[in-house]
């Protein structure tokens, strides 16, 4: 088993996303010995956002790219090659004014490309990325699981399931800036649901 783990909190040693994650793995771990793990930290090494020159780049064929549009597109090509190598992707996903951090949005556009990870047929769209399982580790300051607030939820859930991973478990701490109680229940409620998902 290839497990994919993707760190999308901005802070390094404190995040408690990052640190589920590796629960996770740990759990996955315990199962397959034999798993191996690639670990993409999206803020020690920052995906560049999708820009002009980045689409650019995209859209000119490969025989026609210059030296920094082969280089631009290599670099989105590497994050395709570990989620289409992994069995598994786990990962970290704080919660960002709402959304999600900008750097796990750079890591969907990456990987998001026509003819690749998914495509149009006839029939609509058909995600390309199938087979995979997913866990997202999620946590908030606050709480809105199940409410109209948490747009991160949909938004994963349907850009997944459009490439191709409908194979999500989402596990949630919330309220984690809300007292040293309230932040020591959102990580226990956290564990259980691993617990749940991947007993050990
Ligand atoms: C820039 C920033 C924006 C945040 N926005 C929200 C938010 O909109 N809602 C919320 O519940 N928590 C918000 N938080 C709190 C984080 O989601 C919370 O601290 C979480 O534990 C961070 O995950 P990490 O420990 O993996 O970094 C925000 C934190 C930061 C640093």
């Amino acid at each position: 088993m290839n497990i994919l783990q993707v760190n999308s909190s901005a802070r390094r040693g404190a995040s408690q996303s990052a640190r589920l994650a590796a629960r996770i793995v740990e759990r996955l771990r315990g199962a397959d010995p034999a798993a191996t793990l690639t670990l993409r930290d999206l803020d020690r090494t920052p995906h560049p956002v999708l820009d002009e020159a980045a689409l650019g780049a995209l859209f000119t064929p490969p025989a026609q790219r210059n030296a920094e549009q082969a280089a631009r597109v290599a670099r989105d090509d590497a994050l395709i090659a570990e989620v289409q190598a992994a069995d598994v992707v786990v990962l970290g996903v704080p919660m960002y004014n709402f959304g999600v951090p900008v750097q796990l949005k750079n890591w969907i556009d990456a990987i998001a490309r026509a003819g690749v990870t998914f495509r149009y047929t006839e029939q609509g769209p058909e995600g390309l990325l199938k087979g995979k399982r997913v866990y997202v580790a999620l946590t908030r300051g606050g709480k809105y699981r199940d409410t109209p607030a948490d747009t991160q939820v949909p938004y994963l859930r349907t850009i997944f399931a459009f490439l191709g991973l409908t194979e999500v478990t989402f596990v949630y701490a919330e309220g984690l800036a809300m007292g040293p109680e309230a932040e020591q229940h959102g990580i226990a409620a956290a564990h259980a649901e691993i617990d749940e998902a991947l007993p050990a």
